[in-house]
């Protein structure tokens, strides 16, 4: 038997007390499935506020995990349990060495401020909620970490390396990365744990200046993510939905490319609109989900055998839900 899913997605939802969200670099045609969208902070958001009691996340795992730990009322399925690869480059034990990096040269415990970006693990979340720490993501970055300094404490930013240099070089703030190079925490605002995103490392100052070169005048448009190399060429940076917002306030006669996750950018993609990049940049966690899987999980809630629900370990929960609070509580 052929199922037709977009036809059985749409009769699940109006039959069940469910909400469907995609983040924007979801397949478009699990995208168009979805009630809510938008960036990383914006989905946070909408579903915490959101009424119905079960939510069908399509996105990576901090991303469900995070709406579980501020809606610990709410059923979080999620079509695929996908991993955000820079999330799984630290663990606790990992930012417990960096905490121990900092002491071992002099700065007290009590004088570090952890700052974690939401791609993480709860587990990390929930290391720097213990310690008085806040979560950030690439929205809000920048009134997070002033916040964060205005405690007068070193700033551990965990665990994209990019995001914290870029936001140090946007408010004028000395950055050294932990690993690379000499990183001294006393003569450093911000310590940056060296994780990455390979997605957005895919960008280069090259391809910014091929695109200068071959279109005199067109505008780039880049993901905090990428290189502070990349970054600093650009004419904007911005997090997904604000780049959305950047790109539909250009003339539409603007050439434009932009250097972010390739399901968006192609979804953006008018007539002058490029990709900023000669390799395809695709999250390959992010493509996992497909239409079959979407289906699937809303067709469990029906059958009462909910699939791929997102648990998290309640002393986890209660410090990551401290570091995620504090985050939502700024405007
Ligand atoms: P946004 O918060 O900008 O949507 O970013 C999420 C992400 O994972 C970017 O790679
Ligand atoms: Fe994670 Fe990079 Fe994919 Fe974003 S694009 S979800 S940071 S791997």
């Amino acid at each position: 038997m052929n199922i037709d899913y977009k036809v059985e997605i749409q009769r699940l939802k109006k039959k069940l007390d469910v909400t469907v969200a995609a983040h924007y670099y979801q397949r478009d045609e699990v995208f168009e499935a979805a009630d809510i969208t938008g960036d990383s902070l914006e989905l946070a958001r909408k579903c915490k506020a959101d009424s119905n009691p079960w939510v069908v996340f399509c996105g990576v795992g901090f991303m469900g995990q995070s709406v579980k730990i501020i809606a610990p009322e709410k059923r979080v399925l999620m079509p695929k349990l996908a991993c955000c690869a820079m999330a799984r480059m630290i663990d606790s034990s990992y930012f417990d060495d960096s905490v121990k990096y900092m002491t071992d040269r002099g700065v007290a415990k009590e004088d570090i401020l952890p700052i974690t970006y939401i791609n993480s693990d709860a587990s990390v979340k929930a290391k720097v909620g213990e310690m008085g720490g806040m979560v950030c993501t690439s929205s809000n970055a920048f009134k997070i970490i002033e916040k964060g300094l205005a405690s007068g404490k070193k700033i551990l930013f965990v665990p994209d390396r990019c995001l914290g240099q870029n936001f140090a070089i946007q408010m004028g703030l000395k950055s050294c990365v932990i690993g690379e190079g000499e990183c001294d925490p006393k003569k450093a605002d911000i310590i940056c744990f060296n994780g990455f995103c390979s997605v957005h490392q895919l960008f280069t100052v090259d391809d910014i200046e091929f695109y200068k070169n071959r279109y005199p005048g067109i505008k780039i448009a880049v993901h905090p993510e990428c290189d502070p190399r990349v970054v600093l060429a650009a004419d904007f940076s911005g997090s997904t939905s604000q780049l959305i917002k950047y790109v539909n306030g250009l003339d539409p006669e603007q050439k434009v490319a932009v250097g972010t996750e390739y399901n968006l950018v192609n979804r953006m993609r008018k007539k002058n609109t490029y990709v900023l990049s000669s390799t395809k940049p695709e999250c390959p966690t992010m493509n996992e989900t497909t239409l079959e899987d979407l289906y699937k999980t809303l067709k469990s809630i029906e059958d009462n055998e909910p699939v791929n629900e997102v648990t998290v370990d309640p002393d986890i929960a209660k410090y990551a839900n401290l570091a995620l609070e504090r985050m939502l509580a700024v405007e």
